[in-house]
């Protein structure tokens, strides 16, 4: 849980977390509470983890979000879009748990999720 001020009205709103673990290609593990809500990428993005670019900002249109799920994650993940399968062709060294980053809305059923993050994006 994630407790904010509203700077208006001064109301307390508790926002619900969910632990993800990036792990970079260094083998550098960075276990971070993301917001319910955000994306996967939105959360590596507001904490600094390296190796995720982004460079679209979330619109599917540039691969640089590319990680790759823990094989036991795959099933509870939403099904790819269209789109999103054409787009990691373009990733760096995609592999069958390849997803993009920015497709992955953060939720409960989420928490605990595993990503690795590839040497390099495209
Ligand atoms: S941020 Fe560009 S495809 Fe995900």
């Amino acid at each position: 849980m994630f407790l904010h001020t509203c700077p208006i009205f001064f109301h307390d709103y508790i926002y619900p977390m969910t632990k993800i673990t990036y792990i970079t290609h260094e083998n550098k593990s960075h276990t971070v509470d993301v917001q319910n809500g955000l994306t996967v990428m939105e959360g590596a993005v507001q904490n600094d983890i390296p190796g995720i670019d982004a460079d679209c900002g979330g619109g599917m249109a540039c691969a640089t979000c590319h990680v790759y799920v823990k094989e036991d994650w795959l099933d509870k993940l939403p099904k790819k879009e269209d789109g999103e399968e054409d787009m990691l062709d373009m990733a760096f060294e995609p592999k069958t748990n390849s997803r993009l980053s920015c497709q992955l809305t953060v939720s409960d059923e989420l928490d605990g999720l595993i990503v690795n993050i590839p040497s390099k994006q495209t």
